[in-house]
């Protein structure tokens, strides 16, 4: 099996990227970020207390969180229920950013994005997957952007669907989010010493697609 990983702040444009890249290459691309945001989905939804480690590990060992790829899209599933959309508000992303940092959190999906790589020629992104998920990945990329343009897209996206943010507000949760992520003690946000960097600030999205496919062809010689 094949596996990418690729792994960046949040507004690098990794899952666009790796979306399309996965189309070309006929992988299977696996949005590893949307399972955190599921877990503090859950735990917003329940008011756990993350703090009381008895209760986290409760709701960790009760709540079932599934992948589905349908035409190659991933979907995610809590308890058989479809929260694909509900992950993606800024309170979710929050939430996905706190509960990310504790080890209970992290080794809970460790199996689960493990096996996905066992059976499925993949591409994987996230923050921990070169270092930490895949470190025999063939081909790891660092994505990364400038925080003003990775807040730009973030809030372009945001606008795009009918959600009412302001521009301020979307930098200032990406740098929070950016600082939460690489300073935390457990799988923090850093390029694995083997990775390809690949900066996108002055791309468009065409140009990093190309970018990113043509690091991947190069490193698996295809
Ligand atoms: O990529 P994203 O914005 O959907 O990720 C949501 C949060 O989850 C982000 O703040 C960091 C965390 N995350 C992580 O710690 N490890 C991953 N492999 C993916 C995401």
């Amino acid at each position: 099996m094949i596996a990418i990983a690729i792994d960046g702040p949040a507004g690098a444009g990794k899952s666009t990227i790796a979306r399309m890249a996965a189309k070309e290459l006929g992988f299977i691309y696996v949005d590893t970020g949307a399972l955190y945001r599921t877990i503090g989905v859950a735990v917003s939804r329940t008011g756990t207390d993350t703090e009381n480690e008895k209760d986290l590990k409760a709701l960790l060992d009760k709540i079932n969180i599934e992948l589905a790829f349908e035409d190659g899209v991933q979907k995610v599933i809590l308890d058989g229920e479809d929260v694909s959309e509900a992950i993606r508000t800024p309170d979710a992303s929050m939430m996905a950013s706190k509960v990310s940092a504790i080890p209970m959190v992290r080794e809970s999906l460790l199996d689960l994005q493990r096996n996905l790589a066992t059976k499925n020629n993949v591409i994987m992104d996230g923050r921990d997957i070169g270092t930490v998920i895949l470190p025999d990945a063939q081909v790891k990329i660092f994505l990364t952007a400038s925080p003003e343009v990775r807040a730009k897209r973030r809030y372009d996206e945001l606008l795009a669907k009918g959600k009412n943010v302001s521009f301020d507000e979307v930098l200032s949760d990406m740098i929070l989010r950016d600082k939460n992520d690489s300073e935390r003690e457990i799988a923090p946000l850093k390029p694995a010493p083997d990775s390809v960097l690949a900066d996108t600030s002055d791309d468009n999205l065409e140009e990093a697609i190309s970018r990113v496919v043509s690091i991947i062809k190069d490193k698996l010689g295809i």
